[in-house]
């Protein structure tokens, strides 16, 4: 049995912790250490002016993130430790996730008490409570899910190499900020996409972001609803990633639209949180998040899905469903084929 001083060590160390991931949050979203690595170390007032911030505010971040080892000082001047260049949105496999994901997980949970009493789900909006929060919200899931879409998922499902045979028209609706048509279509010379979301801000970053990478001659983005989705050219690929769970209420319609979409033998490829069977599995850590995210979606009005469920909703409209696990289960691809 832990003692009490056991578990306040052990919460100690959890509350301490998730002031890291806040004061990396504040570094982060005010270009303060990409300004460090980029021009080399700084005292507090330089490096305020370099990122164009207050300089009373970033002496009291620099003391606050020297204390959590996130830089390092040399008399008055900072540079980064390797905790801090690891939270650089530009480092190859950054952290900068967990630090996003904690400040809006502070913000998602302070609504989830407050709403609790009576119940109400206020829906979407509430995503874009926290200003700073929304535009890091389309890097945060680049972040976490290109690499593993990249690594694991393209190479290992056969409907990635029949679309690069194909070719034609991939379309992804509920887009975000496009990573992954641009992944797509940088990967398949043959394959155009055509993005779609609810929120003009993402197809506007989407479409910026396919500029950047010289991919917008073979890229489109446009604000829409999923509901109201129509194709004007066949369609060889539909993907919906997270996206699915936020119109399941609608799923009938939805799944019509999806396998309407698609040319016979085109697939629709549905990437959600797999939600397990089993209540226990939630205390693996690769899972934890999710259960947490699932209040967060509470919120929002909508809940994380079983891959049978997806199964079952392409099996009601003659799709041939098949499910694929990726990142130890956590993650499920369910490819639906139109015979
Ligand atoms: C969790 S995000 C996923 C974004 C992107 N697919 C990704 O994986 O990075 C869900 C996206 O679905 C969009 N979305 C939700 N409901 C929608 C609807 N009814 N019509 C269009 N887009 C919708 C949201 O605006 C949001 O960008």
């Amino acid at each position: 049995m832990p003692t009490l001083d056991d578990l306040r060590s052990t919460v100690m160390s959890a509350a301490q912790g998730a002031m890291t991931l806040q004061l990396a949050y504040i570094g982060v979203t005010n270009d303060l250490f990409e300004s460090l690595a980029r021009d080399g170390s700084a005292s507090a007032d330089e490096l305020a002016a370099r990122a164009g911030v207050d300089a009373g505010y970033v002496r009291r971040f620099c003391d606050a993130a020297y204390a959590f080892g996130l830089l390092d000082a040399r008399d008055d001047r900072f540079e980064l430790t390797d905790l801090g260049h690891a939270f650089r949105p530009s480092t190859r496999g950054t952290l900068m996730p967990f630090a996003v994901q904690a400040v809006l997980g502070a913000h998602m949970a302070e609504r989830a008490a407050g709403l609790m009493k009576t119940g109400e789900r206020p829906g979407e909006s509430v995503l874009a409570e926290r200003a700073t929060v929304l535009p890091w919200f389309g890097p945060m899931l680049e972040a976490s899910f290109a690499g593993l879409f990249e690594r694991e998922i393209v190479p290992w499902l056969e409907v990635y190499r029949d679309l690069e045979a194909r070719g034609g028209v991939a379309v992804d609706l509920g887009c975000g900020n496009g990573w992954y048509l641009r992944k797509l279509v940088a990967r398949y010379p043959h394959v155009r996409g055509v993005g779609l979301d609810g929120f003009e801000e993402n197809v506007r970053h989407a479409q910026a972001e396919a500029e950047r990478a010289g991919l917008a001659d073979r890229l489109s983005f446009r604000t829409g609803d999923i509901h109201h989705f129509t194709v004007d050219e066949p369609v060889s690929l539909v993907a919906m990633n997270r996206a699915l769970h936020h119109v399941w209420d609608r799923r009938e319609k939805v799944f019509s639209t999806l396998r309407d979409a698609v040319v016979p033998g085109g697939a629709v490829v549905i990437w959600e949180p797999s939600w397990p069977e089993d209540r226990a599995s939630l205390r693996d850590p690769r899972r934890r998040g999710m259960a947490f995210q699932n209040l967060s979606e509470h919120v929002q009005g909508n809940h994380f899905l079983r891959p049978a469920e997806i199964e079952e909703a392409m099996r009601s409209v003659g799709l041939t469903p098949r499910t694929h696990l990726f990142a130890e289960g956590a993650e499920a691809v369910v490819v639906g084929t139109k015979a």
